[in-house]
Formats: C-alpha cells, sequence, structure tokens
C-alpha cells in the first residue's frame, strides 16, 4: 500500500497485551489535541474526555467493566456525551436546553462520540500506541458516573484503553463480512448482506482457530448470543437519572 494513512487504517486492531511502558505526557497531550480537531454536530463540542492515569482507578474501571485486560493499560479514556457544557451556552444565553431529552439528542451524542474515539485511537497508533475501544463502561454505569464524578446531562458512552502494545502477544488483524456486502451500490442488498454473513462466519471461526482460540464461537453463534438479550441492564435507567430522556 502507498499512503502510511491508509495503511495505518487498514492495518488496525484493537490492543489488549501491554508492554506496562507508560504513554508519554507529551504524547498524550498530542492525541488528545487531534482528539479535540474532530467533527462534532452543530459546533456544539458535547464531548468531554476523562483521562485516568491512576492504576487503582483504572483497575476500580476494570473491575466495574469485568475486563482484566483493562487493568493492564496506562490509560483509560471515558468519552463523555456532554450537554452539560452546551447547557452552560444556553444559560449565558437565558434559554432552556431540551436536547438531552430527545432521541436525536441522543444520537447526536453517541455518533460525535464515535467519531472522537476513532480519531483518538488513529491518533495513538499514530504514535505507535495501541486501544481498545471499551463498551463495558456501560455494564456498571452509575458506579462509574460516581467514579468519574459526570454531572448531570452528561453520560459516559464509551472509553478507551492506551498503551504500548506487547508486539509478542498481538493478534492478527481480525477480518470483516465480505466488503460487497458491506459498501452496497446504490441501494441496499439484503440478500448480499445474508450472504455475506453466511460466508463470513466460516471466516471468522477459522481466524479464531488461528489465533488458537479454538472456544471462539462463529460471527453468528457469537453475534446473536450477544444481540438476543439486553446485555447492559443500567443503560436507560442510568440515562434517565442524568437526565437524558425520549420525550419527543
Ligand atoms: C463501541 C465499541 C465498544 C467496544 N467495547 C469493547 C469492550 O468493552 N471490550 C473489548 O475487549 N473490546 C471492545 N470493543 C472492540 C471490539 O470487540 C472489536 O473492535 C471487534 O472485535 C473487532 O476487532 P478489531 O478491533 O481487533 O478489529 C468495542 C468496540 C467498539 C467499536
Amino acid at each position: 500500500m502507498s499512503n502510511p494513512v491508509l495503511e495505518q487504517l487498514t492495518e488496525r486492531r484493537s490492543v489488549r497485551a501491554f508492554t506496562g511502558e507508560a504513554v508519554s505526557e507529551s504524547d498524550l497531550a498530542e492525541i488528545i489535541k487531534a482528539t479535540q480537531q474532530a467533527p462534532t454536530s452543530i459546533n456544539g463540542q458535547q464531548i468531554s474526555l476523562v483521562v485516568v492515569r491512576d492504576k487503582e482507578r483504572i483497575a476500580r474501571i476494570s473491575e466495574l467493566a469485568g475486563q482484566p485486560a483493562i487493568a493492564a493499560a496506562d490509560t483509560f479514556v471515558a468519552f463523555v456525551v456532554d450537554f452539560n457544557r452546551t447547557a452552560e451556552a444556553a444559560k449565558l444565553v437565558g434559554t432552556e436546553q431540551i436536547v438531552e431529552r430527545s432521541a436525536e439528542g441522543i444520537l447526536v451524542g453517541a455518533v460525535d462520540a464515535g467519531i472522537a474515539l476513532a480519531t483518538f485511537q488513529a491518533a495513538a497508533a499514530a504514535l505507535g500506541y495501541g486501544t481498545t475501544p471499551i463498551g463495558g463502561i456501560r455494564r456498571n454505569p452509575a458506579k462509574i458516573i460516581a467514579l468519574l464524578e459526570l454531572p448531570p446531562r452528561t453520560y459516559p458512552i464509551v472509553g478507551s484503553t492506551l498503551g504500548v502494545p506487547d508486539q509478542e502477544r498481538m493478534t492478527q488483524r481480525k477480518p470483516r463480512v465480505p466488503v460487497e456486502s458491506f459498501a452496497m451500490p446504490e441501494r441496499y442488498d439484503a440478500e448480499k448482506v445474508a450472504e455475506g454473513v453466511a460466508a463470513y462466519d466460516e471466516v471468522l471461526r477459522s481466524w479464531w482457530d488461528a489465533q488458537g482460540l479454538t472456544k471462539m464461537a462463529g460471527y453468528a453463534q457469537e453475534t446473536a448470543g450477544v444481540y438476543s438479550r439486553i446485555y447492559y441492564p443500567d443503560v436507560a435507567k442510568t440515562l434517565r437519572a442524568q437526565g437524558f430522556e425520549f420525550t419527543d
């Protein structure tokens, strides 16, 4: 591949094995600066980061997420949907903000957080660091909210680990569904998507074998196993407790 940015993006994978070396303060500052330049809906800048470097606090997050791998990271970053910031703007001009009480509000926050997360991960990779997105911060959201001291109108929607990758323990790049069932010309093609799922089920199963994880199921079983239950049952009530409600 001829372009280093494309190469980095195409080769990306989640990193869960770290050496334990520290991320330098100057690198962290550069990664944060790049992340902050990500676009946001209406330039509302309704995303804040809480950067956790205290190892005991990272261990606590690891415990709350139920994921021991998080504790090996040097740094943990929580991506917070932050309509507290925009409420300050509303206050400045004497207006009542209601965006967090609409379905649109939660979509805006989720999209902007995803863009920030992807930017953060790409910036980290550009400096040689490894990351994994952590949806697990929604497993015990009330405790995460308390730990990070998040005010009303904010929500810890996703997190990311950050650390120096242990090259000896890296997995290979994970394959994806066939590209023609991912990007479709002009119109959605449900048949192609179904074919892609069936083909990918086999591909992923073999990939797990090649990683030495022979107990992992294929795409169908893995995905269906999660998506047939409410796997983070505290999300709706903690969203409401933080002031997010679908009143529209
Ligand atoms: C929003 C989001 C949340 C995720 N949450 C977790 C998580 O809590 N723990 C984890 O180990 N991986 C998590 N992942 C990583 C996915 O499992 C991973 O991206 C997927 O298996 C593809 O593997 P790859 O990133 O190595 O290509 C998350 C990914 C995304 C995008």
